[in-house]
């Protein structure tokens, strides 16, 4: 097969939906690699300031690196504006491309691109950086009230959505997932490739389907360390009652560091399961197991017991500061 030709993305200016980890990492590459101006929306202030906080910190290390000039952390710095929570999506109406990163939740996806359609000039493609939901049932939610899927016009709202997915530390992987819709255009596709590679990442390309190839692979991997880790005596969750300790299968296989350990010393992982667990966000990852799981009926997708009490008790990993390793 012929590579694919390589269009001009065309995306002048790019809204970010979402400040959490993964906005702002696009963000960030969006405006230090392909140099376009960026508008972040996020409804939480304090989350947007944080974000901001870590990408000067981001950009402050590249330049004591010597990977960028102190101008052009400047320059990167200039070309990321927040979007005020008076002005929220209709902030973004003028930008060529969306990335929207907000939590892996399909009703407020969904929500969000009825507005992202209602609000953005209907060039502009809508790029969804979910880990594993249908970008065609998202795509869908693209369509105007009162006009038919199967119109022309339906057909033409909806082919502007398309996948792209980022991974996490997003300056620092190198890959985006390209996700087209039943619906996805050719030419929404062609630009959403070739503005990832302007970010300076590589694109594969996946089918709609649960978890794409990326999440088909890696989460049922990372399940199935947790369940190792069930009942043997880990100090985390030693005050969950003996009750759901029973309900847990029963595996208790090693420790975490010994899981661990294995996967990093033994097959060259960088780091273990269970570390990457904690740093995807155990929120992230049971949302997207269970999307396995529900998307395919498989039982040999459910989520581990162990993952959905810890999301349960608030330990989402490095982000709430607590997960199976402690951060604080
Ligand atoms: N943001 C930005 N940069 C980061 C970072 C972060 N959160 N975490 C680490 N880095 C940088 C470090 O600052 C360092 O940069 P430097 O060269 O300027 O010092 C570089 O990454 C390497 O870091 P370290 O030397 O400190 O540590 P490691 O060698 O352990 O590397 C790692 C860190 C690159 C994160 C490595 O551990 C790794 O590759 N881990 C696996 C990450 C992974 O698998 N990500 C995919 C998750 S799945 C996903 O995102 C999909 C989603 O849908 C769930």
């Amino acid at each position: 097969m012929s590579a694919p030709t390589l269009v001009a993305h065309g995306i002048r200016c790019l809204g970010v939906l979402g400040a959490g980890q993964m906005g702002m990492g696009i963000a960030m590459v969006s405006a230090v690699r392909a140099k376009v101006p960026v508008l972040i929306y996020d409804r939480s202030p304090e989350q947007v300031k944080k974000g901001l906080s870590l990408m000067d910190k981001l950009l402050d290390k590249d330049v004591n690196k010597g990977r960028l000039t102190t101008e052009q952390a400047k320059e990167a710095k200039e070309r990321v504006e927040v979007v005020g929570a008076e002005a929220a999506l209709k902030g973004l109406r003028d930008v060529d491309m969306v990335v929207e990163a907000v939590s892996e939740n399909l009703q407020l996806k969904q929500a969000i691109f009825a507005s992202l359609a209602a609000e953005l000039r209907p060039d502009a493609i809508l790029a969804t950086n979910t880990s594993s939901i249908s970008i065609t049932k998202i795509a869908a939610s693209a369509i105007p009230e009162g006009l038919k899927a199967s119109s022309e016009e339906g057909k033409k709202a909806a082919s502007r959505v398309v996948g792209l997915h980022f991974f996490n530390p997003v300056p620092v992987m190198k890959l985006v997932e390209l996700i087209s819709a039943l619906q996805t255009s050719q030419e929404t596709l062609d630009r959403a490739r070739s503005f990832a590679i302007a970010c300076g990442k590589e694109v594969t390309v996946s089918k709609d389907v649960p978890g794409f190839v990326s999440n088909a692979l890696l989460m049922p991997f990372l399940n199935e360390a947790i369940m190792h880790l069930e009942k043997v005596g880990f100090n985390l969750i030693y005050h969950i009652s003996y009750q759901v300790m029973e309900l847990m299968t029963n595996k208790g296989i090693a420790t975490r560091d010994d899981i661990d350990t294995t996967l990093k010393l033994g097959m060259n992982h960088p780091m273990g399961p269970l570390q990457l667990a904690d740093f995807i966000g155990l929120d992230t990852c049971l949302a997207i197991q269970n999307t396995l799981y529900q998307g395919t009926g498989d039982s040999k997708y459910r989520p581990a017991v162990l993952l959905e009490r810890m999301v349960d008790a608030g330990w989402l990993g490095k982000k709430s500061g607590k997960g199976f390793y402690d951060y604080n």
